[in-house]
This record gives structure tokens, sequence and C-alpha cells, in this order.
């Protein structure tokens, strides 16, 4: 038998694959999704996501101090306010939930990266990300209130801010407002190529953010298109962002390969909630190895070229990790 190449002879034990694998991952880089509802002492299972909880801000650090145990030592808050009005005010309410939760956090668990999403869903009666003009929403309008939602996260503790609305100029609206009120060191994660997308059905149910009427597409990407996302990829990095961000992140690979060979700064892939629930749904009918399932999701994510894996699977990956599952 002639065959001089043969692949197999790099795969023949476990150490030996260890040595040569391509793609590495660790716990520094895996955000953990968090939502904080008003109220208290509620800890709520999410029907559309089994496993996950919300938490009202008295006993959010149960979840941090198991995060803090398992490793996971960044989460990104979404806030789940009492009340909601057209312009969603609680976004930046200096007495909002998140605001509260970054005030809290920030002085119970110093160690831990706090990221905010900047957004006016969750806030709104209507559920738009922004406020509306008739039947779509005020772009511009809508920045400084984005801007504003920004600043009063980074002024209740926050480490980082991830504007998440798709409107067009966030990125600079937030950025000059960050800088004038003394945080120009506060990063900006952006959501760069954020697309409309059925994925994040079970979010809207744990955020109660559901548009009232219409769908989001006159802000969110069509997912039939790569040139459209580069170009806001692109523009965000121009604007000032400072980490680009690719969303849902399985079936959008192809996209967080051609971002990162675009940009020179790192890309995130955000692992989202529907994701989550197929792969908790399929598992627990007996399907599919839920963790064996999440460690390829998270591997195809770096190895699509992804730096930073937001995910509500973060906790059990770094027990993955841990084990040797991944690595
Ligand atoms: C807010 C926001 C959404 C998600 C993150 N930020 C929902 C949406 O755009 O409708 C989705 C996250 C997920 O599905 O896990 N705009």
């Amino acid at each position: 038998m002639g065959l001089t190449i043969r692949p197999r002879r790099l795969r023949a034990n476990e150490q030996l694959r260890k040595m040569v694998r391509e793609t590495r991952m660790d716990k520094s880089s895996l955000i953990y999704p968090m939502f904080l509802v008003e109220g208290e002492n509620i800890k709520e299972e999410i029907p559309s996501m089994k496993g996950q909880s919300r938490y009202s801000v008295d006993r959010m650090g149960e979840k941090l101090e198991e995060l803090a145990e398992a490793g996971v030592m960044a989460v990104m808050f979404f806030g789940i306010p009492g009340k909601k009005d057209e312009i969603g005010s609680v976004a930046y309410a200096q007495d909002g939930v998140v605001q509260r939760a970054f005030a809290k956090a920030r002085r119970d668990f110093p160690q831990m990266y706090l990221i905010g999403d900047v957004c006016l869903c969750e806030y709104t009666s209507h559920g738009h990300c922004g406020v509306l003009c008739g039947q779509d929403v005020d772009n511009d309008r809508t920045l400084e209130l984005l801007a504003k939602t920004a600043v009063s996260q980074a002024q209740a503790g926050a480490d980082m801010v991830a504007p998440s609305d798709m409107m067009d100029g966030r990125v600079a609206a937030i950025r000059a407002a960050l800088d004038r009120e003394g945080y120009a060191h506060t990063p900006i994660m952006s959501y760069a190529a954020k697309f409309a997308s059925a994925f994040y059905g079970p979010f809207r149910v744990a955020a109660e953010s559901a548009p009232a009427f219409g769908d989001r597409k006159t802000y969110q990407m069509d997912f039939h298109n790569r040139r459209e996302a580069i170009k806001e990829a692109l523009l965000d990095v121009r604007e000032g962002a400072d980490i680009v961000m690719v969303k849902p992140a399985m079936a959008y690979g192809d996209l967080i390969r051609e971002i990162r060979e675009r940009v020179d700064i790192p890309v995130a892939a955000y692992s989202v909630s529907g994701e989550y629930a197929m792969v908790q749904a399929a598992a627990s009918a007996g399907y599919i190895d839920s963790e064996r399932v999440m460690c390829e999701m998270e591997a195809s994510a770096y190895r699509a070229g992804a730096d930073i894996y937001i995910t509500y699977f973060a906790q059990e990956l770094a027990g993955c990790i841990d084990r040797g599952m991944i690595g």
C-alpha cells in the first residue's frame, strides 16, 4: 500500500489529538446572559428556556456565585422592568432594575466583568427596540435614549455596554455620550450583524419583549444577506465599536468567519435563546446528548473565528472544559 499521507496517524489517541488540536477554548472568553426582574425574592424558571431563571436583584447573587465557582467571570445583564411605557423610560432610570443590579453586583462581586445589553425593547409598551414614529421606529430620536441608557449603565457600574437595537448610528452616539460623561474607557461591544431571527423566540418570552405589532425587520437584518453583514460590522468599527458581534451563532458561522477576516478587533458570537431551547428540548426527549452538542456548538463558533462566545450554557461549558470534553 503506497499511502504516504495518512491523516489518521494524528488521531491515534486522545493525547495526540489534543496536541494537534486547531481550536482551543478557555473559560475566560465565555459570557453568560442573565435576566433581572423587578421585585423581591424571585428566582423563576423561564418556561421557554428550561434550566434558565429570571432573578430579582436580591437573589441574583446565587447565580453569580455559581458562575464564579465554575470559572465564568463575565455576565451580560438584561432587565425586565415592572412598568413599561412608550419611550422605555426605565431603561435609563437611575433606579431601574438593571442599574440596581449593576450597583449591587459591582459591590458583591468585584471580580465579575459586568456587561449591559443596551436596548429599549424590554422597556417599551409596544416592544419595539426604539421609540415609534407611526408604525416604524424613529431612528434618530432613539439614539439619544440609547446613549442615555448606556451612560446610566456605566454610572451604575457596568464595565462594558452592548447595544442590541440595530438603529443606524448608535455606536457613534453611545461613544460620544460615554466620552462626554467621563466613560472614555468603557468599551462598546456592538451587536453588529444581528439578524431578524426566529431563534430569538424563547428570549422574548423570557424578557417579555415581543413586539406588540409588526416585526423587527426594518432594523434587524435580512438573513439572506452576507455583504450587508460585513457592511454593518465595518460601519460599527468606524463608529468606534471595540468588539463586534454576530448573532445568532449556530446558523451564521459563515459570517463569523467573514467578519473575523475583515476587522481587526475581537469578534463575539451570541448563541441565542432558540439555540439553547432546541438543545434542551431535544435532550429532554432523549434524542441528543446536550453536553456533547453544546461543546460542538461552541467549538464551531471558535473554529469559524469567534474570539468570544455568549451562551446560556456558559456554566455547563465551563464544566465540560474542566472535564476535558472540550478545550
Ligand atoms: C434585545 C435583544 C434580543 C436578544 C438580545 N437582545 C431580542 C430581540 O432582538 O428580539 C436575543 C437574545 C436571545 O434570543 O437569546 N433587542
